[in-house]
């Protein structure tokens, strides 16, 4: 059985005492493919360094919604030269954190973090990479962004740049821990989006992941860590790390009646088509 863990953050100074242990316990766990993001222009170059190291790890440079504020001038430009690394095989993590900065009471913080997400879309689009994005309390302003920029099926949505039939709409990205509707899950797979799901799912106060996992087809999820954050049951409270994605496949099995071979499988077969791996 292999698992592939879509977004965790191994270049996490939380890793800093231990990391290719950590790898190494993932490989022995069966966790053979791990995506490690970046979130901003250091931790874009750290990604690269680490998958250079271990051909188990790919990198996603780019700037998150939380790192705008420092961003540099030319930052945009670096990351564009770092992503035609050939382990590089995303643009993330980037997109809206409204939890953090509600609009409302932050309107120059809002407006630079949407700047960001539509270059950095921009950038994905011109590199032919997918994208990984990070959406907290943000539902409409991501869904409204991704409409805007890349067309539906049969829709004329915004300003996209060319119309293609659904069954061709190329894999574009992933919605990473994914809180939304099924409404805006179905949506986001029209426009060429998996969505993904890790530690929250085994929380036993969540009730709303595991509905969305009843209800969406296991060909559009992937399954994550975003480790060292977000623990899964029973090791809440503690260090995440790329070998507890199996607990979330675990409970992806249990949810869908499913044996774990079969959400491995599909779930990493997701993960490699999105990343053409
Ligand atoms: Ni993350």
């Amino acid at each position: 059985m292999m698992f592939f863990d879509s977004h965790c953050h191994l270049t996490a100074e939380q890793f800093d005492a231990d990391r290719d242990a950590v790898i190494q316990r993932a490989l022995d766990a069966g966790v053979t493919r791990m995506l490690t993001l970046a979130t901003d222009v250091a931790s874009s170059r750290a990604v690269i360094e680490l998958a250079e190291r271990h051909a188990c790890v790919y990198a996603a440079v780019g700037i998150h919604p939380e790192s705008v504020r420092a961003a540099e001038p030319g930052d945009l430009g670096l990351i564009r030269e770092l992503a035609q690394h050939p382990k590089v095989v995303a643009i993330g993590e980037i997109g809206l954190d409204y939890y953090w900065n509600p609009p409302d009471s932050d309107k120059a913080t809002a407006d630079l973090q949407q700047k960001f997400f539509e270059q950095q879309l921009e950038l994905a689009a011109e590199l032919d990479l997918p994208v990984a994005i990070h959406d907290r309390d943000a539902h409409n302003a991501v869904i409204g962004t991704l409409q805007r920029t890349f067309r539906t099926a049969g829709d004329d949505v915004g300003n996209a740049r060319r119309s293609v039939p659904l069954r061709d709409v190329p894999p574009r990205g992933v919605l990473h821990a994914f809180s939304g509707s099924v409404e805006m899950a179905q949506t986001a797979f029209d426009l060429g989006f998996f969505v993904s799901f890790g530690g929250p799912l085994t929380f036993k106060n969540n009730k709303h992941a595991p509905d969305l996992i009843r209800a969406l087809p296991l060909e559009k999820i992937l399954i994550e860590t975003d480790s060292p954050y977000l623990t899964p049951h029973p090791f809440r409270g503690k260090r995440n790390e790329p070998a507890h994605v199996i607990l979330v496949a675990q409970r992806i099995a249990a949810l869908r009646e499913l044996s774990i071979e079969q959400v491995a499988a599909q779930t990493t077969r997701n993960a490699l088509d999105l990343f053409r791996l």
